[in-house]
């Protein structure tokens, strides 16, 4: 009899348990998090620190990646939608047909962070950024100090993304004086499509034969463009020779620097990045208040709250107290 009662107790504390982590799956807040790729070192770290801190909260994130196809990315909002996200935390292929996303999300009550890339929809809810056009800045101003005269070749990212042009719009502001008394001549000026490696070095390429002649520096947006760019550099015994920028602190170009091959990059904290969209994702999910909002940005006249964190210049005099100081890079992975 004692025997029977006892089992009788462990299957029904079995039962209880069985349903109370149901019931806790049930509540756990999802929030999708859409990337453009995952070619970019970057993202590929985001993807983890988000994901994390998600989960660190208490929910769980959702990941996808678009790999440069706007028209998948708009499709794969829709199935996070239909899975039941209460969030989407985008960064966008294309600023202009990702309002396609918010729209659809809104649609069914899910509101819509652009992250890292702006998405033109006036009514997005949150953008949560680098302070782009400062991006330009910081790399164009230290070429200047190098370089106050010289021949100047800017090579920006993809035109689909408002970074790129932000970015560029940030160079060109701290040489504007320059320009105009005539003591930097642009000598090349273009945007560069999915921001690739590839076609960097094709340009840079054709401009190296075909011009007999090379530039003082080279504002280059990005460090996987950077890499590419420096090949070509090579191909034509031009390495070292020439100031080259870029963005985002990647492994090679933090390399390249050591070597003396790529003068700086700029570096974003994405880990704070990551961090920040993580915990304002999960706020809205759970209806409590933003308290970080500190800039906005106008689309078609309306406001949209924006976080905007700051840029950090990095050359190989602070290698050490950003890049490896934040854990994004070893050391052992620069200096082999
Ligand atoms: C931009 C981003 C940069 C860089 C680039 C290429 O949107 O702001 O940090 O990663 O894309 O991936």
């Amino acid at each position: 009899m004692k025997k029977t009662k006892k089992l009788y107790q462990s299957l029904i504390f079995a039962l209880l348990f069985v349903i109370t982590q149901s019931c806790n799956q049930a509540n756990v807040v999802q929030i999708g998090y859409m990337l453009p790729n995952l070619k970019s070192d970057r993202y590929v770290k985001e993807k983890q620190y988000f994901t994390d801190k998600v989960k660190e909260l208490g929910g769980e994130a959702l990941v996808v990646s678009a790999e440069y196809d706007d028209k998948l990315q708009i499709e794969q909002a829709n199935e996070l939608i239909k899975q039941g996200v209460k969030v989407l935390v985008v960064n966008s292929v294309n600023l202009t047909t990702a309002a396609a996303i918010v729209r659809n999300a809104h649609n069914k009550n899910v509101e819509v962070i652009a992250y890292d890339r702006i998405i033109f929809s006036p009514d997005l809810d949150y953008y949560l950024s680098f302070d782009n056009m400062n991006v330009g800045k910081l790399m164009a101003q230290y070429a200047l100090k190098l370089k106050p005269e010289g021949k100047y070749y800017i090579l920006g990212g993809d035109k689909a993304d408002q970074n790129a042009v932000l970015v560029k719009n940030g160079q060109m502001e701290a040489i504007a004086s320059q320009i105009s008394t005539g003591k930097i001549k642009i000598v090349y000026n273009s945007y560069v499509e999915d921001w690739s490696g590839d076609n960097a070095k094709n340009e840079m390429n054709r401009y190296l034969d075909l011009s007999q002649d090379f530039p003082d520096v080279i504002l280059s947006s990005y460090d996987g463009m950077s890499a590419s760019v420096i090949e070509a550099l090579h191909e034509h015994n031009l390495d070292g020779k020439v100031i080259v920028t870029g963005q985002d602190a990647e492994l090679a170009a933090c390399r390249n620097i050591v070597k003396g091959y790529q003068t700086i990059t700029v570096y974003k904290p994405v880990k704070l990045l990551a961090n920040t969209a993580a915990e304002i994702a999960i706020k809205i999910a759970r209806g409590e208040k933003i308290t970080s909002v500190n800039s906005k940005v106008t689309i078609d006249g309306k406001d949209i709250p924006a976080i905007l964190l700051a840029p950090i210049a990095v050359d190989k005099d602070n290698l050490k107290t950003t890049v490896i100081a934040d854990g994004l890079l070893k050391e052992s992975e620069i200096f082999n």
